[in-house]
């Protein structure tokens, strides 16, 4: 790996070895700090990228680590879930192939003021855009209590109930402002255990899903960016967690049945040992890619 990079991209030359197999246009649905993108235009003087990131502050990012490849990468702010406009302005019709790198990036995890993070106390934000209305303050303070139970368990919080009575008990009191405040919250009623994820952990990312409706982007993206890729062009997702990668596989399957796709990947590809030991953030990344025939 040669490129530049803050956040590590993960499963980095599996990506660009199962998706990078030809020529032509690339779209990186989820530029974050390029990473991807950078190895793709590395790995083939043939290749050029339209990317997208919604985070007005990664697409900017994107655009410098890109800016290194003259002619050859365009970075818009928007969600992949919108691909065709971006391309259409570009007069793109048809796509060599195309990446999702799903979730968020390091470094919102490692800017407190986005309040991502349970470790860095922050306000409880969540936007991955500041022009987004719902945050997850409004979230945890505003909602009803069922729904907000219903999209803790959706996410695989097994104690969503334990958690949802603490913070409809707390939030009666005070709002709940901070990652911080949250996170004693669901602490005090979910013990913390050496040797396991932190317990806020699974509460903090199902919020996260919420406010940014990436279960919804989801849907509404694979199928989009699907429809635009040529026959023998591939499409890699990478996901991050149980629900997302179920989804991902679901909406594959879907395509698969339809005839017009082969799977390149028949297991989702994970992360080396060595690769987990290097950037522990990668343990739970699944690669899946298909290709169109
Ligand atoms: C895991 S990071 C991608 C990292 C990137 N592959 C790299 O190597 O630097 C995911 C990125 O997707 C962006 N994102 C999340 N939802 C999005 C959406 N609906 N449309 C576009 N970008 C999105 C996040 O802002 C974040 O920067």
């Amino acid at each position: 790996m040669t490129g530049n990079f803050t956040h590590i991209p993960v499963l980095a030359s599996e990506t660009v070895s199962l998706l990078a197999v030809r020529d032509g246009i690339f779209y990186d649905g989820t530029a974050g700090m390029g990473g991807h993108s950078q190895l793709m235009l590395e790995s083939r003087p043939g290749i050029s990228i339209i990317a997208t990131d919604i985070d007005p502050e990664m697409a900017e990012k994107a655009k410098q680590a890109l800016n290194r490849f003259p002619g050859r990468a365009k970075v818009f702010c928007g969600s992949y879930a919108e691909a065709k406009k971006f391309l259409d302005e570009c007069s793109i019709k048809s796509l060599a192939g195309a990446l999702l790198d799903l979730g968020v990036s390091s470094l919102h995890y490692d800017k407190a003021s986005r309040g991502f993070a349970f470790k860095n106390d922050g306000p409880l934000d969540m936007r991955l855009n500041p022009a987004f209305r719902l945050t997850a303050e409004e979230l945890v303070n505003d909602w009803p209590i069922n729904q907000l139970e219903a999209i803790l368990r959706s996410c695989g919080e097994h104690n969503s109930r334990r958690i949802t009575h603490a913070i409809e008990k707390a939030r009666t009191s005070q709002r709940i402002s901070s990652t911080s405040q949250l996170a004693d919250i669901i602490c005090s009623v979910i013990p913390s255990r050496p040797g396991h994820v932190h317990p806020a952990t699974k509460t903090f990312m199902a919020l996260r899903i919420a406010v940014n409706r990436e279960f919804e982007n989801i849907r509404n993206g694979v199928r989009g960016i699907a429809a635009l890729i040529e026959k023998g062009g591939r499409f890699a997702i990478i996901t991050f967690h149980s629900a997302e990668d179920r989804l991902v596989k679901k909406l594959f399957n879907d395509l698969l049945s339809e005839g017009e796709w082969k799977k390149i990947t028949g297991k989702a590809v994970k992360p080396s040992e060595e690769e987990i030991a290097a950037n522990p953030r990668s343990r739970s990344a699944q690669l899946r890619v298909i290709e169109k025939i």
